[in-house]
């Protein structure tokens, strides 16, 4: 027996198989057309486009594995978190989904944060209202295009729009649901301080479901299209975030993980749910049932390294640029970078923060620069850490994961900035893995998340802190903090 994880991605829609011992057997990825940018800082899909690519990445996996539907138990979704999709009476969309990095509804944020009160809104969904959040997307549309407005019927996230073409169900489930800015966060169900303070009609949400609960069955229709057999059970799932965390293991107190791709994130699970009321970090429910968890972004972690490549490295490995970074001592001598090439999330949140190299003289070499922003980037994700231990979550480990974690110097120069254990995963998959073992929660082939994960998701290495490098990053990290505060006056003159 099989089941399967289907990730609704930006780039792509990935399916993966998994088998009773939550291996995986299979996997396929069929790629999404390109962003819709049509002005600076819109980012809009297609939903229709994603579900043609599910159909086609579901086929393929069920192809590679060559197995048919019926031997697959259960399925579960993970997704892209935070986009709009808008469907009339009729069910058909009304227009191209406004996703998760379309950032043109900060005076939305801002009408939202003066309407019902800053301190509310946190108190009401546990984080402030961002940009990157649905409720403003929807905003945006109430504002900017109302008789699009008026025709809405059903607002639904990304993964859980094919949901409802997989199975005809209108469904969502608590970690996706958390990104949307509508949600009450500690008590799992929808706000009614959001939307009353709104006017919003509350008619217009899905149900919400934990990610383990079974939302529906695959629909005739549906199986006709992707091989599935009718009848098969869909379970919940996770936003991308929190799947990719059941995927890592992600799922008691005590391990948080560190995820290095474009941009970084540090994730925490957390029993009891504590927020920051800076809203530094997402506090968001956890694809565990009756969990939570806390994460810290970075938005330019492996970006800054492949900046630094695209313009002054040209054609370069990046195994080439770490074993050039590794040739230089640690702390860089005395130089350090900003990784606010997007501007910043955590702990800034600051669109407008800018990156650069701070302290150079003629001394330093190109290996100086390399180390420089892999020490930049680990500072700020240790800004992260900092931020989700100051929450109460004790931290023993750091699971590392995604590009950036596969050089063992990035994931040392970690260990020593953190000063942690840090380990590594025998598998690499992300969110579309952990939407698979939501799937055999969902379907009773374990009894829970954490049973799963201790079961399937083993450490292979874990490098251990060291002390001297541990202490003059300590030291080097007070600094790298005091820049940012130095330099704001700076960053806002245009
Ligand atoms: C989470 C977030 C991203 C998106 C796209 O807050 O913005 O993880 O879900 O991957």
């Amino acid at each position: 027996m099989y089941w399967l994880g289907l990730d609704i991605g930006t780039g792509g829609s990935r399916a993966l198989l998994v088998d009773a011992q939550g291996k995986q057997t299979a996997a396929f990825t069929a790629p999404h057309e390109e962003i819709l940018m049509r002005q600076p800082l819109w980012a809009e899909q297609r939903p229709e486009n994603w579900w043609d690519a599910a159909q086609t990445a579901i086929r393929g996996a069920l192809a590679e594995a060559r197995i048919g539907g019926e031997q697959v138990r259960g399925v579960a979704l993970s997704g892209q978190m935070h986009g709009s999709v808008l469907l009339d009476e009729s069910d058909r969309v009304i227009r191209p989904a406004l996703i998760w990095c379309d950032q043109r509804s900060q005076p939305q944020v801002d009408f939202i944060h003066a309407k019902i009160g800053r301190d509310k809104v946190v108190a009401a969904i546990a984080n402030p209202v961002l940009t990157g959040f649905t409720l403003p997307k929807l905003l945006w549309v109430r504002d900017h295009e109302p008789r699009n407005f008026e025709r809405v019927r059903k607002l639904l996230l990304p993964k859980d729009y094919i949901r409802f073409e997989l199975t005809g169900e209108f469904a969502t489930e608590v970690s996706d649901a958390s990104g949307t800015a509508l949600l009450d966060v500690l008590n799992r169900r929808w706000s009614r301080t959001m939307l009353d303070g709104l006017g919003l009609d509350a008619a217009i949400l899905p149900p919400v479901y934990e990610s383990t609960e079974v939302t529906g069955r695959i629909s005739a229709r549906a199986a006709e299209l992707t091989g599935l057999a009718e009848g098969t059970p869909v379970a919940g799932g996770g936003g991308d975030q929190a799947a990719s965390a059941v995927g890592n293991g992600i799922v008691e107190q005590g391990i948080v993980s560190c995820t290095l791709g474009s941009s970084g994130v540090v994730f925490a699970h957390m029993d009891e749910v504590g927020y920051d009321p800076q809203g530094r970090v997402h506090t968001f429910c956890h694809a565990v049932p009756g969990k939570w968890h806390v994460m810290g972004v970075t938005q330019g972690a492996g970006l800054s390294l492949q900046w630094l490549r695209n313009q002054l490295a040209p054609g370069t490995s990046y195994d080439a640029l770490t074993a050039e970074a590794a040739t230089a001592p640690a702390g860089s001598q005395g130089l350090f970078w900003l990784p606010y090439l997007m501007g910043e999330r955590t702990p800034h949140l600051d669109a407008e923060a800018r990156g650069g190299w701070i302290g150079l003289t003629a001394r330093h070499t190109r290996a100086d620069l390399i180390r420089a922003v892999i020490e930049g980037v680990s500072f700020s994700q240790k800004d992260c850490l900092d931020i989700i231990e100051e929450l109460g979550v004790a931290v023993s480990r750091v699971r590392a994961s995604g590009g950036g974690a596969r050089s063992p110097l990035w994931r040392q120069i970690l260990a020593d900035v953190f000063a942690k254990p840090v380990a590594s995963l025998e598998t690499q998959e992300g969110s579309a893995y952990g939407a698979a073992l939501l799937a055999m929660v969902g379907t009773g082939e374990y009894a829970s998340v954490p049973e799963v994960c201790r079961a399937v998701i083993h450490e292979t290495d874990c490098l251990q802190p060291r002390q001297a490098e541990s202490t003059m990053y300590a030291q080097a990290h007070k600094v790298y903090q005091s820049l940012y505060p130095a330099l704001r006056g700076v960053f806002a003159v245009k």
